[in-house]
């Protein structure tokens, strides 16, 4: 079964080939303006969209780049009757896949679209790796309605249409490689290359011809010339990922790109032009970095003329509830399973946990889960797994002495504070977070004199 998408003002011919197509088992759903046909791509990923070339409300070479952008498999075949048969010619050209000229039988359109399927990648094998990064970083692959997250859906939208250098910062797994990708492709320079380097993952020589390439012999092991990632980012976008992890030197010949726009290949005098535009992005505290010394102040400023801080998930608590869906949908999709939701105790557990690795982490959970799950429905039992795994070996979770000592005292009221807060103050909840009976919690808070004002209304 495919899904076809009907442009078309004139309704009998709609109908006409919407019964038919939708009698031969496909999925059929129909437009009669541009509008309207946007709405339906907002749904929907077609196999193929038959589009009349005169529709209203909108020119169809807009639409065509729109549903390309969004969809690159989409086939797209335009009709147009014969005084309009110049503007379908320039669709082809567009990327169109065909065009029909009016008016055509039903056998002729069916031979069309066969042919277009025929010849399409299968759906979730998009053509090439970069079609999968653009889809990849559609906005409606964004999940989030809270304040902090709609707030960096703004600044990603504003600056997408400008060439300003951005800096992403946030924990890992909150997103940062997600915004960078969706400012690349809604910016002019779409069309150009996305290109990622993780400046954490190779050593610092490495890294240099990594970034800038080398000539032949430039040093051992160098036995051929190599093009740089600067280079091939040319006319887009370079991601620097864990950008505060790059050697002082290193950061000077980016500065030096930045400033000039040229660079050397190692082992090279001749300067080499190019114009890309720099996101970068860190983890770690850069201020520090800098007043540590390990990190150019000047450097900072041209990267930081945008900065976006992705807020940590645990500061977004009502996003997860959006975020699980969104991950049980997409992997009992990708695992073939039949999943109805999650158990109220089970999304409890969830929303409770304090998430250091984030998204990814949550990301990961949900696949997990949906492998693991029997039913229709996400238990605790599918989860605990999970978490068992998390409290052994992650060593974000163990508590880290300071170097400066502490009271016992002073930890234990702590972490009863923080265990309330992350219950919002439900001493119930808190007790089972801490292995305690609510009774000896209850005794504990009166002992430190903590209140709260939900409490206080109690009484
Ligand atoms: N707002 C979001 N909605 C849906 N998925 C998200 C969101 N933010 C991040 N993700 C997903 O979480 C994972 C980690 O994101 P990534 O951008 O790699 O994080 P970072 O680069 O900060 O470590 C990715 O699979 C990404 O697609
Ligand atoms: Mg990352």
């Amino acid at each position: 079964m495919s899904n076809l998408l009907i442009v078309d003002t004139d309704s009998y011919l709609c109908a006409d080939v919407g019964s038919f197509f939708h009698s031969i088992g496909h999925s059929v759903h129909q437009a009669s303006d541009y509008a309207g046909a946007l709405a339906q791509m907002d749904k929907i990923d077609f196999d193929v969209a038959v589009i009349q070339v005169n529709i209203p409300g909108g020119s169809v070479h807009d639409l065509l780049q729109r549903i390309k952008k969004k969809s690159p498999r989409t086939a797209v075949i335009v009709d147009a009757e014969l005084e309009s048969i110049q503007e379908g010619v320039q669709a082809i050209q567009e990327g169109a896949f065909s065009i029909l000229q009016k008016p055509f039988s039903i056998p002729e359109l069916n031979f069309q679209i066969k042919r277009a399927l025929e010849q399409q990648a299968p759906r979730g094998e998009p053509g090439s790796l970069e079609d999968r990064y653009r889809n990849v970083y559609q906005p409606y692959n964004f999940i989030g309605e809270s304040e902090e997250i709609k707030k960096v859906f703004r600044i990603v939208n504003r600056v997408a249409a400008t060439d300003s250098s951005v800096i992403i910062l946030g924990e890992t797994g909150t997103g940062k490689e997600l915004v960078a990708g969706a400012i690349h492709y809604n910016s002019a320079r779409s069309h150009g290359p996305f290109v990622r380097v993780n400046c954490a993952a190779l050593p610092e020589q490495l890294l240099e011809s990594e970034l800038f390439g080398h000539e032949r012999g430039a040093f051992t092991g160098a036995d051929r010339q190599r093009i740089g990632r600067f280079e091939h980012a040319n006319g887009g976008t370079i991601f620097l990922d864990e950008i505060a992890d790059m050697s002082l030197y290193t950061q000077a010949k980016v500065l030096r790109v930045i400033q000039e726009k040229e660079f050397e290949r190692l082992g090279s005098n001749e300067s080499v032009k190019t114009d890309v535009r720099i996101i970068s992005a860190t983890n770690r505290d850069l201020m520090q970095r800098m007043q540590q010394g390990l990190f150019r102040e000047d450097l900072y400023y041209r990267l930081n003329v945008v900065s976006i801080r992705l807020p940590p998930l645990r500061e977004r608590n009502g996003d997860i509830a959006l975020l699980i869906q969104f991950f049980l949908k997409k992997f009992a999709g990708n695992l073939n399973k039949r999943i109805r939701g999650i158990e109220p105790a089970a999304m409890r557990m969830l929303t409770r946990y304090h998430w250091p690795g984030n998204i990814r982490e949550l990301e990961n959970a949900m696949e997990r889960a949906v492998l693991l799950s029997e039913g229709e429905m996400i238990t605790t039992d599918d989860l605990n797994l999970f978490f068992a795994h998390e409290s052994g070996i992650g060593d974000e979770k163990t508590i880290k002495l300071p170097t400066t000592g502490i009271r016992l005292e002073d930890a234990e009221r702590d972490l009863i504070l923080q265990a309330l807060e992350r219950c919002s103050w439900v001493q119930k909840e808190a007790a089972e977070l801490l292995g305690v009976s609510s009774r000896a919690l209850n005794y504990k808070i009166k002992h430190f004199g903590i209140t709260h004002n939900s409490w206080k209304q109690n009484r």
